[in-house]
């Protein structure tokens, strides 16, 4: 019965995903599996059916693909998918949402506050986070529509920019550190990697171009704080109630450290993380794909 990769799709993300599915499509067949892609548009439904899908693999990214409502799809065709489910998809799509639980849940997070296109009518933050701030759509992956604010005159133009890919925009307090990510596979803490972007920001192009960032692995970090990170991608993964493989991101300032996000469909391009997390722990590229494959469920 063969295996529907669903990528593409609908989300400013879409570019990504077609790498990440490209290399979970060819990874499948070298498995021996029976595979194909769909590009996940409006006739998603009907073609899983044509094509007699008996499983879906997820390689979507961002809006109608990690944010639970393609799981929600799913569950209503019940057909067994790859990695978290509706709840805790659509929580990690949201990093309000997800930074709201942290603090909740007493995990580290840098100080924020939320904006919508009403609160920018209003005049200037009132409880604006001291600059410089990190301005974010809530809902958007891979630094799209993302501005570091230094500058008092930098934050409407920021806002505005972020408020062109989401209604809800994230301004966060930056802090200027070391930054690594944490895969987690199956409830277990992979090596962490640092991420030294040549510019000094880890955008898009930093993120999607080879060579443009060092990456360390494993991170060069004390081992006290190597563990107290890893324990806490595990927890902030419970928290968000993830499934399969998520890639947890962190700030590191002296020794402390703050959580910035999940994310719960993480890269699968040769320039990603995870897999090199993955391959850092011994799992190959098709080990990890089928591991990710081996936790479908519905
Ligand atoms: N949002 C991108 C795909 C990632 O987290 O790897
Ligand atoms: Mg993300």
């Amino acid at each position: 019965k063969p295996i529907a990769v669903l990528m593409g799709g609908l989300s400013a993300e879409r570019d990504v995903s077609l790498r990440t599915g490209e290399a979970v499509l060819q990874s499948l067949k070298r498995l021996g599996y029976a595979a194909f892609a769909i590009d996940a548009g409006r006739d998603l439904p009907s073609r899983l059916t044509w094509q007699q899908a008996s499983k879906v693999f997820i390689a979507l990214h961002g809006r109608y693909g990690e944010d639970g409502t393609v799981q929600g799809l799913l569950e209503i065709m019940q057909l067994p998918y790859t990695g978290s489910g509706v709840l805790a998809s659509s929580m990690a799509m949201d990093k309000v949402v997800t930074k709201k639980l942290l603090v909740y849940h007493n995990q580290p997070t840098p100080a924020f506050v939320e904006c919508t296109a009403a609160d920018l009518v209003q005049g200037p933050l009132a409880e604006c986070p001291p600059l410089p701030v990190v301005v974010k759509p809530a809902r958007e992956g891979s630094t799209i529509g993302i501005s570091l604010v230094r500058k008092e005159e930098e934050l409407q133009p920021a806002l505005e920019e972020a408020l062109r890919h989401d209604e809800l925009v994230l301004v966060e307090q930056f802090i200027a550190g070391r930054e690594v990510t944490v895969g987690v596979l199956d409830g277990e803490a992979l090596p962490i990697i640092e991420v030294v972007p040549e510019g000094g920001f880890y955008d898009y192009q930093a993120k999607y171009t080879a060579g443009r960032t060092e990456y360390l692995l494993p991170a060069p970090l004390e081992s006290e704080l190597y563990a107290n990170l890893q324990q806490a991608a595990v927890e902030v993964f419970n928290i968000l109630g993830c499934s399969g493989a998520a890639r947890i991101d962190f700030m590191i300032r002296d020794d402390k450290f703050f959580c910035l996000e999940a994310n719960t469909i993480p890269g699968m391009t040769e320039t990603s993380l995870l897999p090199k997390a993955a391959a850092a722990a011994g799992i190959s590229f098709d080990q990890l794909v089928e591991r990710i494959l081996a936790g479908a469920g519905i």
